[in-house]
């Protein structure tokens, strides 16, 4: 059998924050990161456009070998991820799995919060959804959760100004309304893989009593238990500690600050999907 790396993708550079988690927690398999820079941001696609990129991406990652596909991306995972479950995966490689971000942080979610009211801070895509609601509700029936599109926070990070004083001003009204909307909230959750570079930002408007939470260290503990729990997936995986990137997008741009999402050096190879 040959071995094959795990795939990891985004519309760009954010799924490059839960892939640091995941090299960090689980070093020793092989990893592909694809971002579709090029057509990023999806949060303000239409359904369709966000289920055929998605699906273009992740046709791309089993050209490439790859049987076990995160999607580290919250609008993939809101807007495609069942249908290619469902639709696209029997026709495409029964034996190949694609897993999203939402399920497994609705799983831990009650885990933060006090007073059992949740912000969710996302794309438009995201909570439009209503996915965070509906896998919230199957695990935490008793947490009241509120929603926030920040639609402009995205081509913030993608445009490398999330820490400029260009994102005071956005980041301060989505937060201001949200916890308007319910003050009981006691947890944020950046339920958007690009926020994560915000966060900077994002604490200068929340209250210390008021926890904010990214998605990396939940996705890596939860793609551990899966690995553990699917030894024929498992089995799968090359073990040889390498990290390759691709981007639809340009490469200067996407190693320059893929570098600073990820923590460590990106060197990045430009595909067409
Ligand atoms: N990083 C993606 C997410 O987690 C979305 C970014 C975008 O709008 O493209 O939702």
């Amino acid at each position: 059998m040959v071995k094959q790396p795990i795939g990891i993708f985004d519309s760009g550079y954010g799924g490059l924050t839960i892939l640091k988690e995941i090299t960090a927690l689980l070093p020793q398999y092989d990893y592909l990161y694809m971002g579709d820079s090029l057509r990023a941001p999806y949060g303000p696609l239409p359904f369709q456009t966000i289920y055929d990129y998605t699906l273009d991406a992740v046709r791309w990652f089993f050209a490439q070998g790859c049987s076990l596909v995160v999607l580290a991306c919250n609008t993939s995972s809101a807007k495609a991820l069942r249908s290619i479950q469902q639709i696209n995966l029997p026709g495409l490689a029964s034996g190949n799995r694609v897993l999203g971000v939402i399920r497994p942080t609705a799983e831990v979610i009650g885990d933060y919060t006090l007073t059992n009211h949740v912000g969710i801070l996302g794309t438009q895509g995201t909570v439009s959804s209503g996915s965070y609601l509906l896998e919230i509700k199957k695990f935490f029936p008793d947490i009241t959760v509120t929603q926030e599109a920040c639609s402009s926070w995205v081509k913030l990070v993608e445009n490398n100004e999330y820490a400029t004083t260009k994102a005071d001003q956005p980041v301060r009204e989505h937060i201001q309304k949200i916890l308007t909307n319910d003050p009981g909230i006691d947890t944020l959750l950046l339920a958007c893989t690009h926020y994560p570079l915000l966060m900077d930002k994002i604490k200068l408007f929340v209250p210390d009593d008021v926890r904010i939470i990214s998605q990396g260290n939940i996705i890596a503990s939860s793609l551990s238990d899966y690995l553990i729990r699917h030894p024929d997936i498992r089995e799968k995986c090359s073990l040889q500690h390498t990290v390759s990137f691709f981007t639809t997008g340009d490469t200067g741009n996407f190693d320059t600050h893929g570098t600073i999402f990820y923590g460590n050096a990106v060197h990045s190879r430009h595909i067409d999907l």
